[in-house]
């Protein structure tokens, strides 16, 4: 017994946080408060203005060279199947509209949006993106695509432009480039982009918008507490919500998994790349998606993306304990979301 005591007293000892060792220099010492930060405060952002000048000179010449002739066997024209529309373009006067674009690391989608409703007021058009995907390139794509809808609907010059934008987006200034050409970090797009398209544009990450859209009009309807949209393409995007508020700008597809990107085995894309089968990337997802849990605790997953609308093949293979649906508006929500998003930052009076 005694000796019992003794090791215990001993381990007890033992376990003496830091005995003999150097407390490394950033944890405070207990009782202490962290010395605060006394760096300089970060540098005020600035946007390189020549940079965006040169994106906007290429673009307007990109736009210029290529002019929308629907009819034209060029292969963009080719790929979008959206018909050219006959006859004059239909009045949306008394609704409220904005332009939803859905910039993604294969395609470029975009459609008049009814703020109202969610409904499509135009045809869903879709380009490839261009590669390389540099910002004055897709910049003229965005152009062409929103040219082709005013042939649908009357647009009016202060009809908004949402974009979705597959990375981090602060105050309309792309931060991140994961899966869209370097040329897009640290990129002033919002002014970029109003420039060539000379309307109000405002772009947002592309999760962040498909996860609005599915909150106000899709599968988050009166959902409350913690919420995941978790968009499955080319990259892995994460929105969350808590009671219906949304933390912008989460980047859990670049979680480290098995010591690299957890989207590099999760995105919808990593199925096709690797060659696998639904079985064994469910797993890969379920990976993500229970690490995403083990730090959330969410309420609900929405799963969203192209491969929403293939959700039989994987969602009963996952293992979370929180619950996991389909997005509603399938590939249409990073549109709509964008629009809205669009709309929010025009009568923002904050
Ligand atoms: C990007 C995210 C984006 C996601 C889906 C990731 O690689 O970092 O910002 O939401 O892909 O496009």
């Amino acid at each position: 017994m005694d000796s019992e005591t003794t090791d215990s007293q001993h381990s007890d000892d033992a376990a003496a946080p830091n005995e003999g060792a150097e407390a490394p220099d950033e944890v405070a010492a207990p009782g202490e408060a962290a010395a605060p930060e006394v760096d300089k405060p970060a540098a005020p952002f600035e946007p390189d203005e020549a940079e965006v000048d040169e994106a906007v000179k290429e673009a307007e010449q990109l736009v210029a060279e290529k002019p929308d002739e629907p009819d034209e066997p060029d292969d963009e024209v080719v790929e979008d199947k959206a018909a050219p529309h006959a006859g004059p373009a239909v009045s949306i006067a008394g609704r409220r509209v904005a332009i939803g674009v859905d910039i993604g690391g294969s395609g470029i989608k975009a459609a008049a949006v009814d703020l109202d409703t969610g409904e499509l007021l135009s045809q869903r058009h879709r380009v490839p993106t261009p590669q390389p995907s540099a910002p004055a390139a897709v910049i003229a794509s965005v152009a062409r695509l929103i040219k082709r809808i005013g042939t649908e609907v009357q647009l009016t010059p202060t009809t908004a432009v949402g974009v979705g934008y597959p990375g981090v987006v602060m105050g309309g200034v792309t931060r991140s480039a994961a899966n869209v050409d370097p040329g897009w970090m640290d990129f002033d797009a919002d002014a970029a982009m109003e420039r060539v398209l000379r309307r109000p544009v405002h772009l947002i990450n592309d999760a962040d918008a498909a996860g609005v859209a599915e909150m106000r009009f899709g599968a988050g309807v009166g959902r409350r507490g913690t919420v995941f949209l978790i968009t499955l393409g080319t990259g892995t995007g994460s929105a969350l919500f808590y009671n219906g508020m949304l933390v912008p700008n989460l980047e859990l597809g670049h979680m480290e998994i098995r010591g690299r990107d957890a989207e590099r085995r999760s995105a919808a894309a990593a199925r096709l790349r690797r060659g696998i089968s639904w079985k064994a990337w469910a797993a890969d997802l379920d990976e993500h998606l229970l690490a995403i849990e083990k730090l959330f605790s969410p309420q609900l997953f929405i799963i969203g993306g192209g491969v929403s609308k293939r959700a039989e093949k994987f969602v009963p293979r996952l293992t979370v304990r929180a619950e996991v649906i389909p997005a509603k508006l399938l590939n249409d929500a990073g549109i709509v979301g964008a629009a809205m998003a669009a709309d929010e930052r025009e009568h923002d009076l904050s």
